[in-house]
Parts: structure tokens; sequence; C-alpha cells
């Protein structure tokens, strides 16, 4: 499922919340800082889901030709069975039908399974940078993929 608007977004508000939390405990975004980023015009979320259930999600945001991966979440007893990929997939679809080029993303220098799925998939390390991220603090990789 593709939403692009606040009032699409709400539904799923404390699912997503939940997931979230799930996959990044203390550095999750409160409730706040998710109703507004879906208050953001130029927003893309992607939801995964399993009989019903919502069981993934990808957050994106895109200006001048440029997309930002904000937050990627499949849960572990999903992985490895193309989730992530579907979701990126879907993400890139959403992107290249405004005109976007380029998808960045920053991870943390030390989420190694999410630096082999980035790789996986066809991204490259473009950057660095150092002391991103707190909540444990770490520095952060830049990716870059080409969606043209
Ligand atoms: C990163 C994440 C989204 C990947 O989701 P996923 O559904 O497991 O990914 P896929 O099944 O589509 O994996 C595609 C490929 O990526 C690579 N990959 C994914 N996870 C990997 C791992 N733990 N170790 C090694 N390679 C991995 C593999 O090449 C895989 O293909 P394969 O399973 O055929 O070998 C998931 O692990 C996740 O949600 N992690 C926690 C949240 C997170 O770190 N998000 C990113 C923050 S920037």
């Amino acid at each position: 499922m593709i939403l692009r608007q606040r009032s699409e977004c709400s539904p799923f508000l404390d699912r997503i919340q939940h997931l979230d939390r799930c996959g990044f405990g203390e550095s999750a975004w409160d409730h706040t800082e998710w109703q507004r980023l879906f208050d953001s015009r130029n927003l893309i979320v992607v939801l995964e889901f399993s009989k019903n259930d919502l069981i993934a999600f990808a957050v994106v945001c895109f200006a001048s030709g440029e997309g930002e991966l904000l937050k990627i979440f499949v849960p572990e007893d999903n992985r490895r069975r193309g989730t992530g990929t579907r979701l990126i997939d879907k993400v890139i679809t959403e992107l290249k039908k405004e005109d976007v080029q380029e998808l960045f993303l920053e991870v943390r220098k030390d989420n190694k399974p999410a630096i082999r799925f980035y790789h996986a998939g066809g991204f490259k390390e473009v950057g660095e940078r150092r002391d991103y991220y707190q909540h444990p603090p770490s520095d952060a990789l830049v990716f870059c993929r080409d969606i043209s």
C-alpha cells in the first residue's frame, strides 16, 4: 500500500509507531515527529501487509530530483524473505513518477545487516557523517542509488 497524505497515514500511525519502537528502540520517532512527517508534502509511505496485518514499512521524502529513505523496517521474523527489497522497489517506482533520479540514505556504520542489504540492492557508499546518530552514538554512512 502506498500512502501520500496525513489523512491516509493516520489510521496506521499506532501500528507504525509500534514497529518503529521494535526496530529502533530509543531512537524511534515519537507521535509528534511522525505526525509532523505525515504533514510533509513530498512524502511517500510504503506499507507491507501479511494477512491484513501491517508488518513492515518504508518512509521516503523527495525534493529537486533527490529522494531520501528516512526509515525502513522489517521485523526479525520476516527478514530474508524479500520484504525489504519489495519495499525499496515500490519506493523507487513511486519516486520515478516524481522524476526523482537519485535515492539517498544514511545508515549506522555498525548496522552490518542493513549495509549488506543496501549493497545487495545496488546502493553505493558515497560518504560518511561523523557523530551523526545518538542513542547510541554512531557515525553514519551515506549511500546512494541511481534510479534514473
Ligand atoms: C535491513 C532490512 C530492512 C532488510 O529487510 P529484509 O526483508 O530482510 O531484506 P531482503 O529479504 O529483501 O534482503 C535482500 C538481500 O539483502 C541482503 N541482506 C539482507 N539482510 C541481510 C543480512 N542480515 N545479512 C546479510 N545480507 C543481508 C541479502 O543479499 C538479501 O538477499 P538474500 O536473502 O537472497 O541473500 C531489515 O533487516 C531491517 O528492517 N532491519 C532493521 C531496521 C534497519 O536496520 N533498517 C535500516 C536502517 S537505515
